[in-house]
This record gives C-alpha cells, structure tokens and sequence, in this order.
C-alpha cells in the first residue's frame, strides 16, 4: 500500500463539510444504549439498527465514512449486501474498530490501558478483505486525584503507535484517537494540561514507530471542564482552548482531526465544532466522529416503533449529519 492511497483514504474521511458516524460500539456498549430506551440486545436488532443508520438516504451529502463493530462488518441489509459493499456503492467509506477495550493498568490504581495488540496484524487484513478502508483504536484517560501518571499516558500513546504502524503496513488508515474523558470535578485548565500532555506524547509515539503522518487521522477529545466541575465554560471558551492545544501539539501535516462528542449534548457538539471552525484558518480540517451526539436521537424515536418510525428516524440522522456538516465549515446557524 503506497502513502498516496492511505492520503487519499484520509484526505477523504474530512473532505470539506463531512465528517464521520461513529456506530462501533461493542456489544456491551450497545447493550446500554438500547436498554435505555428499551430495545432488546439481540443480534437481528444490532442488525436492524445499523441498517437503519447507514441506509439513510442521501447520506453521503455529510458523511464521508462510519466506524463499524466486528459484528457489523460481517453483517448485511436485509436483502442481502453485506453492509461494507453498500457503503462502498453508495460513498461511505467503511472504518473498523480495532481495540479490545480498556482494561486496568497493572500498578497504576484508577487508571486504564487499551489491549488489543496480539493478532492484530492478521485480524487488520481480514478486514481490508472485508473492506474496510481505515480503522480507529481508542485509549482513555482518567483525570483524578494524582492522575494521569506519565507511565499511563505513555502505555495508551505507545499502544496507540504500535496499532498506527500495524494499520499503515496493511493498507489501513489508522484513526488514533486518546479520549481524555469529562468525567469528574476538574477544571478547563486541567483538561488542557492534561490533553496537551497527552497528545505531545502520542506524536513523539507516532515518530518513534515511524508512522506516516499523512496518513493518519487524529480523533480528539475537546478541552472541556469535567462534567461535575462547578465552573462550567461558555462555547467560545471551549473552541478557543481546544484550537489553541491542537495548535500547540498537532503537526500541520495531519491531514484533518476529527472530535468525539464524549457525553456532551447534540447542541453542544455541533456548537463547539461550529465555533472552531469560525476562528480563522487552521492548519487541517476539524469536524467530527461522533457516536452518541449523531445518534441518539434518532435511537429513541426508532424505539418507540421500531417499524413505523424507521424512515423517521433516518430523517433525525440526516438532519444531525447536516448540522455536523455545517459545523465543520463554521457555517450552522443553530
Ligand atoms: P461519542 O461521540 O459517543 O463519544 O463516541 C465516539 C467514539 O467513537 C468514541 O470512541
């Protein structure tokens, strides 16, 4: 695989005014996200669910690429196309998580590190087979009483490289993307501290294991204050953080980042991204890979009548889609 085609793939998942539809959510994650609304956990409602998201019609118009499950990229329409064809054939590009999720970091007391390492190469050639054209790994970090430790931060941004590397050599893409979670008292200047460290050790990672930057795609956290921080920041304070560590940490040659939406509101996502992209012109595109703030709307009117509602909640898709898409050119009007 030559560097002009992973560019091109990247170039592509932030073309100008799209963005991505995260729906890779485990079997475990989308079990709560469903029992929240009360659909049953079953494999045909996965199914049916991710049908419902990637069969919007027009789709395309804002969405450059979604980021599928293991069970997802094995699954079909319901008449029979296996999701990643009909993504293909109708502009999306077809993404793949790839982590095994986080588990506790030995000696490291409230703190986490993502597996998913051993096998990986084969398992990354499985899916270009199947189709998909990039893939994303997520590392979370916890601020808390005397965390992150640098040993923690180093662990996830080492791991992080090490899944980059394996995803160039096999024709891939690699979304890297280190949540610095919201949850918690601390302030925005925390966050920003945090994050900042965070990323400066995940580009020296990418370096050290000789990942090519053009062919990479950011995922990141915005900087924001913990969501039981009493001092809560307005919108532009937010946009002119995040722009401000990005800038600081972030080499212009990345071809684009994109934001998780990480608990916030629909509203808050798409005002946050909006706002960015109104301070001016940036090294790379900034838009977004979010899960929860594209869907959940539309998860809860389908719940309500998982027949009758479908094209309905199609239309709640599209129209987050749009405003996300608008966002990423500075352009909603709310
Ligand atoms: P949220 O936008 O719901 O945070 O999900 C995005 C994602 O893919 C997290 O890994």
């Amino acid at each position: 695989m030559s560097i002009e085609q992973l560019a091109e793939t990247a170039q592509a998942m932030v073309a100008a005014g799209k963005g991505i539809i995260a729906i890779d959510e485990s079997t475990s994650t989308i079990a709560k996200r469903f029992a929240g609304v009360g659909i049953e956990n079953t494999e045909e409602n996965r199914r049916a669910y991710r049908e419902l998201l990637l069969t919007t019609p027009k789709l395309s118009d804002y969405i450059s690429g979604a980021i599928l499950y293991d069970e997802t990229l094995r699954q079909s329409t319901k008449d029979g196309t296996p999701f990643a064809k009909y993504m293909a054939k109708n502009g999306i590009i077809p993404g793949i998580k790839v982590d095994k999720g986080t588990h506790a970091l030995a000696g490291c007391p409230g703190e986490v590190v993502t597996e998913g390492l051993d096998g990986l190469r084969d398992r990354l050639k499985e899916y270009y087979a199947l189709g998909a054209r990039f893939a994303k790994w997520r590392a979370v970090i916890n601020i808390g009483d005397d965390i992150p430790t640098g040993t923690a931060i180093e662990a996830n941004a080492h791991a992080l490289a090490r899944y980059a590397a394996l995803c160039q050599e096999a024709g891939l893409v690699p979304m890297v993307e280190p949540e610095v979670l919201m949850d918690g008292e601390h302030d925005i200047q925390t966050c920003y501290e945090v994050t900042e460290a965070v990323l400066r050790s995940l580009f020296a990672a990418l370096y050290e294991h000789n990942v090519l930057l053009e062919g990479t795609i950011l995922k990141a956290s915005m900087i924001v204050p913990g969501k039981d921080c009493p001092d809560q920041a307005d919108v532009d304070e937010v946009a002119e953080s995040t722009v401000m560590c990005l800038k600081s940490t972030v080499p212009a040659i990345l071809p684009g980042i994109v934001f998780l939406s990480g608990g916030q509101s629909d509203e808050d996502a798409t005002a946050h991204l909006n706002a960015m992209n109104q301070l001016g012109a940036l090294p790379w595109p900034l838009s977004f890979s979010y899960g929860r703030a594209m869907q959940s709307a539309a998860l809860k009117l389908w719940s309500e009548d998982l027949k009758g509602n479908f094209s309905k909640a199609q239309g709640t898709v599209y129209a987050r889609a749009k405003d996300n898409g608008l966002a990423a050119q500075g352009k909603w009007e709310g």
